[in-house]
């Protein structure tokens, strides 16, 4: 018999077609996850809320994460992954739906990374705007430790304590440096006071001299500790360093992030995304701005971080290739909806949806006239106003009649391969 995903979160203990793949709990568990975004519309029509329209970013999508696995969301630009990837990060709050953690329901806020509870991180796409162009990479990956309260290193902690009492204490003489100063155009500053053989000194500049020194004085201290802290690098942002392939972690350690490429600026947000050990990382698109030469190395860094630090990965991606080669599980995207869901072996080889099926067909091989495209035409629905039915029927050579009129269900047809189409493709 058919079971509707909604229906198999419903039946929880019923085992076979409902479990996950791994018999165990999984880590995530999301349910109707919908993100609706208003259509900023004219001042008149923002006032009255007349004729209001909404992108139908993430429309109603239920997957699972299970501990340790790779699950890649795959489809089109457009289709709504980074939207999914966000709101899972807490950056973005969803319109509706429900998760759980470990099986017991939480709120979306709770996801979210919070002191002494890290569920997950995200690593975005953009290497080159997700670090700090201000801040050294090892301050950026020493950054979360501090916020979270984690540096566990004694002289890590007592140079960030002296620089947190130094930054106090500048922000002090500066306010008494300036005190004195105006000092100098009050009347107190009126007269002169006598230095005996020497002559006299008049009461405005002594202010002047006191505030300068307490300029100087604020200073040389504060930027003294600035260097001791330049100095010290933190053993175990090193020992990161060291395990994503940063090669000799002290060097990586004091520079910018303007002074390293792409790549391992990607292996410094991944190191900063696992420096408190979450047990799910976002991946957003994470090679896709990279050279070809590098994603490679990247993905490898990903099997290795997984493997040792017994990591879930929702790895996002447009390139089904990569999907393949790097994913246990599979979820496909079209237009905010989830069309199939499965084994990534599964679904490449046997695709069930036509929408699945085109976009195997379309990834290139390079071999001249070996590939045959088969694109489905036309481009991809517009979100504010998808097709009625299945979002695909206009795109769809197998469309018929009520592929325009009902929406496919997403259904579990084959053990643990879930597709929402009427007319399912076989082998
Ligand atoms: N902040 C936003 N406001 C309005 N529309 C948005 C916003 N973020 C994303 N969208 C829209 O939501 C849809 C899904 O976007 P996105 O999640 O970025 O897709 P993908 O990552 O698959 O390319 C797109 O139509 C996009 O234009
Ligand atoms: S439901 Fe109909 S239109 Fe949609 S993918 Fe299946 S066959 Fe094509
Ligand atoms: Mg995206």
């Amino acid at each position: 018999m058919k079971t509707s995903i909604k229906q198999s979160f419903e039946q929880k203990n019923e085992p076979e077609t409902t479990r996950p793949k791994k018999q165990e709990i999984p880590l995530l568990t999301v349910e109707g996850l919908t993100k609706m975004f208003p259509v900023t519309g004219g001042f008149l029509a923002r006032m009255t809320g007349a004729g209001k329209e909404y992108v139908h970013a993430v429309d109603g999508i239920s997957f699972e994460i299970h501990p340790g696995e790779i699950f890649c969301l795959v489809g089109e630009s457009g289709c709504g992954k980074t939207t999914t990837a966000r709101i899972l990060a807490g950056l973005e709050t969803p319109t509706s739906g429900r998760f759980k953690w470990k099986g017991e329901e939480v709120t979306h806020a709770e996801l979210k990374p919070k002191i002494g509870d890290i569920k997950s991180q995200i690593v975005f796409q953009n290497p080159y705007s997700s670090l700090n162009p201000r801040m050294k990479l090892g301050d950026a990956v020493l950054h979360p430790l501090i916020i979270h309260n984690r540096v566990e290193n004694e002289t890590t902690r007592k140079i960030l304590d002296k620089m947190k009492t130094a930054e106090i204490s500048l922000a002090i003489t500066y306010f008494l440096a300036i005190l004195f100063a105006v000092l100098v155009y009050l009347p107190v500053a009126n007269g002169s006071i006598s230095l005996g053989g020497l002559g006299a000194i008049s009461k405005s500049w002594i202010y002047i001299i006191i505030a300068i020194a307490l300029i100087l004085f604020g200073t040389i201290n504060y930027v003294r500790l600035g260097q001791k802290k330049n100095r010290h690098a933190d053993p175990k942002v090193l020992q990161m360093f060291e395990e994503i392939g940063l090669h000799p972690p002290e060097q990586y350690y004091h520079k910018f992030p303007h002074e390293i490429s792409g790549g391992e600026r990607q292996r410094v947000a991944i190191a900063r995304a696992i420096s408190l050990e979450p047990k799910l990382l976002i991946a957003d698109e994470p090679t896709s701005m990279l050279d070809v030469s590098l994603r490679a190395g990247i993905l490898d860094l990903f099997s290795t971080l997984r493997e040792n630090h017994d990591l879930a990965i929702l790895f996002i991606t447009h390139d089904l290739a990569t999907a393949r080669h790097f994913g246990d599980r599979v979820g496909v995207m079209y237009v905010g909806k989830l069309v199939e869901l499965g084994d990534v072996n599964t679904v490449f080889d046997s695709p069930l949806h036509p929408y699945t099926s085109a976009l195997i067909d379309a990834i290139p091989i390079p071999v001249p006239g070996v590939r045959e495209y088969d694109l489905p035409e036309g481009d991809v629905a517009d979100a504010v106003h998808p097709p009625s039915g299945c979002r695909f029927h206009p795109r769809c050579k197998y469309a018929q009649d009520i592929c325009s009129k009902e929406e496919p269900i997403l259904t579990e047809i084959k053990k643990n391969h879930w597709v929402a189409c009427h007319f399912p493709l076989s082998k």
